[in-house]
């Protein structure tokens, strides 16, 4: 059966271009005498953000660890938004390979609420290490790719600087956050004294992030990138589709939040309580199963009987993303195979 894989965007294929781009990029070493394929990249990458230097790593859960090495020193503070990535699926290396602790603190559609940022924002003193470093995700994952307001992220990025306190952004999806909001991904970027983003999600590169900052703490972050075993070595073939997806796939993003959109406005006259469209700013879709009582993994197993392959992100809730493979025709037979799985889980058929 021909499934139709929205469990992420991560599956994006190379495009052709890539592949051509990998066959003649460089070998050099990039941890001994430089690779100048990754030096482009990383050159490109922090032009993008607007910052002075970057570092490519493997995986967007490197840059976010490397950051907060670089940040912080053991047991610092990092507070974050409580559904942030970091503190939920990144196995909390933060605390177990970075030594800080952290406080998860609430917000609204993965924006931190800044009054409670204001009262846990903490200086060192005899007793405590203080708030070492707060962090900010764009778009966020587990809010169902909301896209934090320019506005929220520049007074949480005043609560920190007020405090002297650093501001890391993890951007896995930042040039989805860019397209909503219409803006430069520069203008989301500013808000942090560091930013990461992945080439490897909605941009189809196959492999990488890449963590951005001045020019000091990327040096210090391509220690601490060694010290994990993040050397990457004769990296080119690799940066140099992250390049083509710098150059080709970030303006074609408005075709993925086009489908997320129709995507949620089918799913949502199916049951209105499955989602509120309006809410659906980027590429991922949260649909809430709550008034169906079901688990959602045994949502997603039907569906997959259907040819649909989705990612039960919570008991009550499954996680559609949309992606450069998916299309109006793949979106619309995921309506229909959930309007079907609806009735009949229903007991309606
Ligand atoms: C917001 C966010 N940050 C970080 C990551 C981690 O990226 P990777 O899977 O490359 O480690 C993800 C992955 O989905 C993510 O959604």
């Amino acid at each position: 059966m021909h499934m139709i894989d929205l469990r992420s965007d991560t599956l994006t294929q190379p495009t052709e271009a890539m592949l051509e781009s990998m066959r003649e990029a460089s070998f050099g070493d990039d941890s001994r005498d430089g690779d100048e394929t990754v030096q482009r990249l990383e050159i490109m990458a922090a032009q993008r953000m607007g910052k002075a230097a970057a570092a490519y790593m493997p995986s967007g859960t490197m840059t976010n660890l490397v950051a907060v090495l670089a940040h912080t020193q053991r047991g610092g503070e990092v507070l974050l938004e409580s559904g942030a990535h970091i503190l939920n699926s990144e196995l909390g290396g933060i605390a177990a390979v970075a030594g800080t602790f952290y406080r998860g603190l609430p917000g609204h559609r993965g924006a931190i609420d800044v009054e409670r940022l204001v009262d846990a924002v903490r200086m060192p003193t005899r007793q405590n290490f203080g708030t070492a470093l707060v962090c900010m995700e764009t778009t966020h994952n587990r809010a169902g790719g909301a896209v934090l307001p320019l506005e929220e992220m520049r007074a949480v990025h005043k609560v920190a600087a007020d405090h002297g306190v650093p501001v890391h952004i993890d951007g896995a999806r930042i040039f989805n956050a860019a397209s909503a909001l219409a803006a430069d991904a520069r203008a989301i970027a500013e808000h942090g004294d560091s930013v990461c983003f992945c080439v490897s999600k909605g941009l189809s590169a196959p492999v990488g992030s890449l963590l951005c900052g001045n020019a000091d703490f990327i040096e210090r972050a391509r220690a601490f990138r060694r010290m994990i075993g993040g050397n990457m070595r004769q990296a080119g073939p690799l940066a140099a589709a992250g390049i083509v997806a710098l150059e080709t796939m970030v303006d074609r993003l408005v075709l993925d939040h086009a489908a997320a959109k129709r995507l949620a406005l089918g799913l949502h006259a199916i049951d209105a309580s499955l989602v509120s469209p309006h809410e659906v700013e980027t590429n991922l879709v949260k649909v809430t199963l709550r008034k169906e009582g079901r688990d959602a993994r045994a949502w997603a197993a039907e569906l997959a009987k259907h040819g649909i392959r989705v990612n039960p992100c919570e008991r009550h809730a499954l996680r559609f993303v949309t992606h450069r493979h998916i299309g109006n025709a793949d979106v619309d037979a995921a309506i229909a195979a959930f309007a079907d799985v609806s009735r009949r889980l229903n007991g309606q058929q």
